[in-house]
């Protein structure tokens, strides 16, 4: 995608053939800055901090990361150290735990001298397949979309509105993202579009993510809290949600950031459609119920406590927004139940939120 005028991924490998850069999202809206990772553990501070974030971005980044330690030592003991030290860097997106699985398990049986170059190939794959994965999810969302639109009592009217939570857009992905890739083409496509974005407390990747890439890429869009979705749907204001997930099981139950749950319970009293953009690197296919069975990170509790923005001389600041020292939680992920997802857009099509649904797509991950 561009960034001001200038085209951009989220990761890539530098010119000097090993190290890696990133768009630092923890500066976003504020700054556009880049980081550097030269090392293991740059990597997997930058995946804690949330410098990279989303799931197949994080997915990447852990890539690169075994790719850096390998840099260093290609021992096995290294590579055993590299995976462990990613995968407990964020518990609940299972592209993270997924990536590094399958290529500690590829470079294992090499001979040292081959593994570095070996995770190097696997890391430039995985991120051209992630971008090929979300702009066919962009493909299959756009239809979606446009069928909508053409049996719309609102054209001529007001534009097609769409509610998102968190960023589930190119930021959180290699480039294109997946709940925002059909935004993007439908609007190329000429589809009026306007975006609902939920503020996404507490770290507000809507207000500082999704709204800074809608901006860039000219989508109409307006920042709402996270409670005023219900009353909008309330007042035909949404005509569709579509957003991102971290884990999703093989019965089609939905992980994703915090808050997402309430959305498709409003969304279901209203009937508004609600989809989830899943890439298959985002599929579980393990598990089958996602509020018993995927870990839900908790996370620092100054995320809750304080509020990062600029002040008018354009200083970025932290401030306290508690006023005492009360008990402060923060789970970063809920499971929306698969009976609350209208369906699931993949890069392979679209299916029902159901095993059913998911094995008419993915059939060879229901052979056993
Ligand atoms: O905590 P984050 O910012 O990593 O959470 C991101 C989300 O919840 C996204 O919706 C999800 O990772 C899908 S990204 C395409």
């Amino acid at each position: 995608m561009q960034v001001n005028g200038e085209q951009y991924r989220t990761i890539w490998l530098n010119e000097d053939g090993w190290s890696i850069s990133v768009i630092d999202q923890a500066q976003l809206p504020h700054h556009f800055k880049l980081a550097r990772l030269t090392t293991l553990a740059g990597a997997v501070k930058a995946i804690g901090d949330m410098t990279v974030r989303g799931a197949p971005l994080i997915g990447a980044t852990a890539a690169y990361g075994i790719c850096l330690a390998i840099h260093a030592d290609a021992s096995l003991d290294c590579l055993i150290h590299a995976a462990t030290e990613l995968k407990a860097a964020r518990p609940t997106a299972v592209n993270l735990q997924r990536v590094v699985d399958d290529l500690a398990g590829l470079l294992k049986v090499l001979p040292e001298s081959e593994r570095c170059s070996a995770a190097y190939s696997y890391a430039a794959e995985l991120c051209d397949e992630d971008i090929d994965n979300c702009y066919h999810i962009g493909t299959h969302g756009a239809a979606i979309i446009k069928d909508l639109w053409e049996n719309t009592k609102i054209q001529g009217q007001r534009r097609l509105n769409i509610l998102t939570h968190c960023n589930a857009g190119w930021l959180a992905t290699v480039d294109w993202g997946t709940a925002l890739a059909p935004v993007y083409l439908a609007h190329n496509n000429g589809i009026p579009i306007h975006v609902w974005v939920d503020e996404t407390r507490p770290r507000n990747q809507g207000a500082h993510l999704t709204a800074w890439e809608l901006a860039q890429q000219g989508i109409p869009h307006t920042v709402i809290v996270d409670n005023a979705g219900g009353h909008l749907m309330q007042h035909g204001e949404v005509d569709l949600c579509i957003v991102g997930t971290d884990r999703t099981t093989r019965s089609g139950d939905v992980c994703n950031k915090i808050g997402t749950y309430l959305k498709a319970l409003a969304a279901h009293d209203n009937d508004v459609p609600f989809y989830a953009a899943v890439p298959e690197s985002s599929i579980d296919w393990q598990i089958s119920d996602g509020v018993s069975q995927i870990p839900i990170e908790q996370r620092d509790a100054r995320e809750v406590s304080h509020i990062l923005g600029q002040n008018e001389q354009g200083d970025v600041h932290e401030v306290s927004i508690l006023g005492s020292d009360s008990a402060i939680s923060n789970y970063g992920f809920d499971v929306t139940p698969s009976r609350l997802v209208t369906g699931l857009i993949t890069e392979r099509g679209l299916c029902e939120a159901s095993a059913y649904g998911l094995q008419s797509l993915f059939p060879e991950r229901f052979n056993d």
